[in-house]
Order: structure tokens, then C-alpha cells, then sequence
């Protein structure tokens, strides 16, 4: 046992399997946080003087933080793929790396996309909430009726990872495909799909699923405009970050039949979720559950931490959204 490595970790909660362990394993002094995660007060306190953080998406890492921190500061390793919490150039200024858990829950995340197409088309929420509610019910040719997935129109807003495959998926219900990007994505055009305009997609497709990091470009993107295009009919899935949408124009939009329902894991303001959103027509919402799955949880962990060693052993990161080289 090497107790006199150098080097402080602060891991903001508890993770899924054992890879925090391998740091106190390597000799490095570590903070684990409970289930739950700290006001933000006590984690400026606990920050100070660490070398690494090991943070989560609901953790605001700015100027404030990183103050509190100190220079002797080199990784704040995210527990998510998305980074949109943190000030990357403020960390890039101060030389600290940026780690993410890119790959590991991309399949995980596919799927509630999926999950969620498929609820919103097919009425699952509000059929699940009929049966549990004990009110009388019988087959009927009437019966909560929805839409068929076959030969419909999928756009996929952000042509990554995550975004390639839910297109993967989309095959065995043989659905067009169409993707939104700054530029070609070979991995979506070898699976047949067009590259268009965002309003060719919106005004096209029956199916507009969001795979976009949240940015300052992003934010908002899809407004009270950009659902006017969309068709009565479409639906419009979020798995990505739920500032991408402006809630309020959504809960209108489908309040006055522009578009027929929409699935949302993500929310603009965790934990809270937009009132109007529960009172709208069409709406399965879900807690954020995107890459809850144990693989990709204990797989996020595993790579979260092989970011930390790899940095406090002088190398960089695994995954790192920053370049500090
Ligand atoms: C989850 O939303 C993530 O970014 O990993
Ligand atoms: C994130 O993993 C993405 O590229 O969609």
C-alpha cells in the first residue's frame, strides 16, 4: 500500500460498483459522498484543497467551484457524457482536464428513446394509468387508439452516438430516416438516412428525436417555431437535455393539437418538472433514466475513475472533452 501517494479525491456521491475502491487501492486519499448528493455549500467546502473531483450532471462546476477548489486542481471527471454543468473553458484556462463517459451508455440511452417512441405512439402511460385506476374498461375497436411506427419518418436531431442508434433501431420498423448535423455523418447515411435542414425535418417527420449536447446553440432550439412546423401528427422525443426544448411553447404547441404528443426524460429544471407539461395532452415523462441501466452505470463509473488515475499519474484522461496537451 502506497499511503504517502500523492494526491486528494473527492467523489460528490456514491457510484455503482467498485471502481472508486481501485483509487484508495492506489494510495490516493478519498472522499466518497452518501446516496444523496450535498447542498452546494458543503461541496465548495469539501472541495477545497483536492486534486480531483469526481462530479455529477446536477452539479454546477464554475468559476465559484473551481476558486474554491484551489490550483492544485488537474481533473474534475464527469459522471455523465454530457458536460453542459460544467465551464469546460474555465477548467481549459485553469489547465484542468475535462473527463466524460462517452460510448458506455449510448446503447442504454437508445433504448428509452425508443421506449419512449414507442409509449408515446402507442399511448402505453395513459393505458397503464386507465388499468391501475380501477375504472371500468373492456376491448373496444375504440379503445386508446395510436399511430403505426412501420414506413413513418424518423428525424434524429444530432448525429451522434447516441442519436446513430436510435437510427440503428429504427430499421425493423423500416421508418425514412432523416438527420440534422453541422456536417455529413457517414455512420447515418450507411443506414440510408438524408441529411436535411432542421426545418425540413421537423416539417417532415413523424418522429423528431432530440440527440444534441446543450449548448448555447441549442438551448431553446426547439421554440414555439420550430414546433409550428411540426405535423399534427408527429411526436418529438428528448433524450438529450431538457433546456434544448422551451417547455412552456411545448405544452402550448400540444395543448392546441400542433403536434400529438411528446416523451421526455430529460427537463429543463431537474428535479422539477413543467406543470404545464403534466396537464398536456400526448406526454409520457420520465426521471431522467437515460443511461440507468447497471452496465452502463457501473461502465460510467469504471471509466469516471480511470479518467482520475490516469491524470494524477501524469498522463491524460481516457475520455476527456477538453486537450490539455
Ligand atoms: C446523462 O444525461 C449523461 O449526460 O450522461
Ligand atoms: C453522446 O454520447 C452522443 O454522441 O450522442
Amino acid at each position: 500500500m502506497m499511503d504517502d501517494r500523492q494526491g486528494r479525491v473527492l467523489v460528490s456521491r456514491a457510484l455503482p460498483g467498485d471502481s472508486v475502491m481501485s483509487l484508495r487501492d492506489a494510495g490516493y486519499q478519498v472522499e466518497v459522498g452518501g446516496a444523496s448528493l450535498w447542498p452546494r455549500d458543503e461541496l465548495l467546502r469539501r472541495v477545497v484543497g483536492v486534486d480531483a473531483l469526481l462530479c455529477q450532471l446536477s452539479e454546477q462546476i464554475d468559476e465559484a467551484l473551481l476558486d474554491a477548489a484551489g490550483p492544485q486542481l488537474r481533473i474534475v471527471s464527469n459522471y455523465a457524457v454530457g458536460t453542459n454543468n460544467i465551464d469546460v473553458a474555465a477548467c481549459t484556462t485553469r489547465r484542468i482536464w475535462v473527463g466524460h463517459t462517452p460510448d458506455v451508455l449510448t446503447e442504454a440511452t437508445a433504448d428509452v428513446a425508443w421506449a419512449l417512441i414507442l409509449a408515446v405512439a402507442r399511448r402505453i402511460g395513459e393505458a397503464e394509468r386507465l388499468v391501475r385506476s380501477g375504472a371500468p374498461w373492456q376491448w373496444s375497436p375504440s379503445l386508446l387508439l395510436g399511430r403505426e411506427l412501420s414506413g413513418a419518418t424518423l428525424a434524429i436531431i444530432g448525429p451522434g452516438r447516441i442519436g446513430t442508434a436510435v437510427a440503428q433501431r429504427s430499421q425493423g420498423w423500416r421508418m425514412r430516416l432523416l438527420y440534422v448535423g453541422h456536417r455529413r455523418a457517414q455512420p447515418l447515411e450507411s443506414l440510408g438516412a438524408e441529411r436535411a435542414s432542421l426545418r425540413d425535418a421537423l416539417q417532415q417527420a413523424d418522429v423528431v428525436s432530440l440527440h444534441v449536447p446543450l449548448t448555447e446553440q441549442t438551448r431553446g432550439m426547439i421554440d414555439a417555431e420550430a414546433l409550428r412546423l411540426m405535423k399534427s401528427t408527429a411526436v418529438l422525443i428528448n433524450t438529450a437535455r431538457g433546456a434544448v426544448i422551451d417547455e412552456m411553447a411545448l405544452a402550448a404547441a400540444l395543448q392546441q393539437g400542433q403536434l400529438a404528443g411528446a416523451g421526455l426524460d430529460v427537463h429543463a429544471e431537474e428535479p422539477r418538472v413543467c406543470p404545464a407539461l403534466l396537464d398536456a395532452p400526448g406526454v409520457v415523462l420520465l426521471p431522467h433514466i437515460g443511461s440507468a441501466t447497471r452496465r452502463a452505470r457501473e461502465a460510467m463509473a469504471t471509466i469516471a475513475v480511470a479518467n482520475i488515475s490516469q491524470v494524477l499519474g501524469g498522463s491524460p484522461p481516457v475520455r476527456a472533452v477538453n486537450d490539455l496537451r
